[in-house]
């Protein structure tokens, strides 16, 4: 069955980029997506470490699942076949139930082209409309990060803490500030 479209981008460039829910048939494709991104040492916990696909079969098996029981967004934005963003939302459990923890990463060359603004606001909109129960949004950031930081504050998000010395990054260590974003009234 052909996969539904949840939004489109048309870029600077005139290619268009679309944005899809995943299947288990992208595992490889996303395997191969986050090695770059870990090769590449960004502001992501993978700091070199390479997957297998066994592995990332595994975790999107699971997370299909969450999606299922509204207990995750997930999506993915594809230049023809090739992932070149991922986005998701996971919801905490018991006492932090209304609290889903928000992630994003784009692929280098496709940075700094407006994807990641409405990758976000596409997962946000998700969420609100298919888990009831979330009422706040939260996230990590690097704090030699400012790009993500200046897209999170214009998105909504504010400042609520800082773990100090936090992640370590390429090899040095660094803030890790927390920021959150309310959706709803609790
Ligand atoms: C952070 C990231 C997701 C942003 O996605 P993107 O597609 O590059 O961002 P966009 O082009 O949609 O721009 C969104 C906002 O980010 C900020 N931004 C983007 N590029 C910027 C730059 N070169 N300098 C400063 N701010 C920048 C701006 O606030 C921008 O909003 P504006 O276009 O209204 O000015 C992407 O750069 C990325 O994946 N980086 C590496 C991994 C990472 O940092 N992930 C986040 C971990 S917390």
């Amino acid at each position: 069955m052909k996969r539904k479209i949840v939004a489109r981008l048309q870029l600077n460039n005139g290619k268009e980029v679309v944005f899809k829910y995943p299947q288990i048939e992208d595992a490889l494709e996303m395997m191969n997506y986050f090695n770059g991104l870990s090769k590449e040492q960004t502001f992501i916990t993978f700091q070199g470490e390479q997957i297998s696909l066994e592995f990332e079969q595994k975790r999107l098996k699971e997370l299909l699942q969450k999606i299922k029981n509204k207990m995750a967004i997930q999506i993915l934005v594809f230049c023809n076949s090739q992932v070149i963003a991922i986005s998701d939302l996971i919801m905490r459990e018991r006492a932090e139930k209304h609290i889903g923890s928000f992630g994003i990463t784009v692929a280098k060359e496709f940075r700094g082209l407006g994807i990641g603004r409405k990758l976000m606001q596409t997962v946000i909109d998700e969420a609100i409309s298919r888990i009831p129960q979330l009422k706040i949004l939260v996230l990590g950031v690097f704090s030699d990060n400012p790009i993500a930081q200046n897209m999170y504050k214009k998105m909504g998000f504010i400042e609520y803490g800082s773990l100090p010395q936090g992640v370590m990054h390429k090899g040095h260590l660094d803030n890790h500030i927390y920021m959150y974003k309310k959706v709803r009234d609790l």
